[in-house]
């Protein structure tokens, strides 16, 4: 799949990142042992050389997973000797690359989880990634109850990173953004819900379709999320446990930025921007279902939240971790935001543009990588992220 990368792909291209933009600008002498990779693992940085391309990466044989271990190993230790023997000026140039590339690797962690789940989705055994027992729902049926709708205020409010901490340049300027009265679900969408839009001919009603959406779920054929399939009337989907019937008080996932759209038309609502996103999760603490759960599958609602947060029922539920949710914004710069010179400018400023705006980070994020300020972004027909849905309405 031309989005998807092979499993020695991320660990060498993140490897790449620190050659290039580091050991290359500060280590005196520095010559790397192999040119070609600069050419080979370089993603999409112009500035940096040509690349090969990206939907071909697949079809790369050598280096071989060991000799890109090696590579790893190389790359660290030198990076290990030029921290070792810098000086204090140097490291502070230093630190700030170091700090991107590392943030920059834990979003190929998540990008490692995705794509070999679509690698894996693609073969009739089903390939088991993570044995899983238990299953990921108290037996209470907590998720079944419906959602609440909690209610926000007109205000004027600080959106963007604070400064205090690492930030990626996208999140700022921070500035005052007047965010009107909102409602928003106090849960994503479950399996269950979805499949009710799914019965009710959600999709083949072109009347709660983005004209565009309309295109792509007739071109595609979607007649479900990613990795759906329907077995003697009951919906299975593939999982990084297996293939597993679905369990309809999950978070929805793998679904486009159309289907959500779609979905929340139909259910009367609609997505809510990111601002309205990021007001909202300010309140709310940054904990979840994460990678580092090593259950690499949305949680149901019931045991993904304390008993006691259960009990408060107007309280917003799993904002982070588990999926990330589709805004209605489209991805684009702040206020006064200019992209850095040079290639690591490349980083987030040129995608601005026909993309939207993910928030919350899902359970194939880290916990220490994502923030309430943190934006992602894909374009709207892309399923093979941990993609969900959040309704948002206006006041009533
Ligand atoms: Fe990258």
């Amino acid at each position: 799949m031309p989005d998807v990368s092979p499993t020695k792909w991320h660990l060498a291209h993140t490897t790449w990142f620190f050659e290039t933009f580091i050991l290359k600008k500060f280590l005196a002498g520095y010559r790397a042992e192999i040119p070609q990779y600069a050419y080979l693992f370089n993603s999409y940085y112009n500035a940096a050389g040509d690349m090969h391309r990206r939907d071909l990466r697949g079809l790369i044989s050598r280096p071989t997973v060991q000799q890109t271990h090696r590579y790893r190993a190389s790359i660290d230790s030198h990076i290990d000797h030029l921290l070792s023997n810098a000086e204090e000026k140097l490291l502070d140039e230093i630190e700030p690359i170091l700090v991107l590339g590392i943030n920059h690797e834990q979003q190929h962690q998540e990008l490692l989880i995705t794509d070999i789940k679509h690698v894996f989705a693609q073969n009739p055994l089903y390939p088991v990634f993570r044995g899983r027992d238990v299953a990921l729902r108290r037996p209470d049926g907590g998720a079944r109850r419906p959602y609440q709708f909690v209610d926000f205020e007109e205000t004027t409010t600080a959106i963007g990173h604070n400064g205090d901490g690492f930030a990626y340049d996208n999140e700022g300027p921070r500035h005052q953004a007047l965010v009107p009265a909102f409602s928003l679900a106090s849960r994503p969408v479950t399996n269950g819900e979805y499949i009710a839009f799914i019965e009710n001919n959600g999709y083949t009603r072109s009347e709660f379709w983005l004209s565009l959406g309309w295109m792509t779920v007739n071109e595609q054929r979607w007649q479900a999320p990613l990795y759906w399939t329907k077995r003697d009337d009951v919906w299975w989907h593939f999982t990084l446990s297996g293939f597993r019937p679905v369990d309809e008080s999950e978070p929805v996932t793998h679904v486009s930025y159309f289907e959500a759209d779609a979905y929340a038309s139909w259910a009367g609502a609609r997505l809510p921007t990111e601002f309205e996103w990021e007001r909202a999760a300010l309140d709310c603490p940054v904990e979840g279902n994460f990678v580092e759960d090593e259950i690499f599958h949305p949680a149901a609602v019931a045991s993904a939240v304390s008993a006691e947060n259960t009990m408060k029922d107007r309280w917003l539920h799993q904002m982070f971790g588990d999926v990330w949710e589709w805004t209605r914004s489209a991805y684009s710069a702040y206020p006064g935001y200019r992209a850095a010179p040079g290639a690591l400018g490349e980083y987030n400023g040129k995608f601005m543009c026909n993309q939207y705006v993910l928030r919350g980070g899902s359970c194939a994020t880290s916990r220490t990588h994502i923030r309430p300020t943190y934006r992602n972004f894909f374009q709207p027909e892309k399923r093979w992220q941990l993609t969900g849905i959040r309704l948002a309405r206006d006041p009533r």
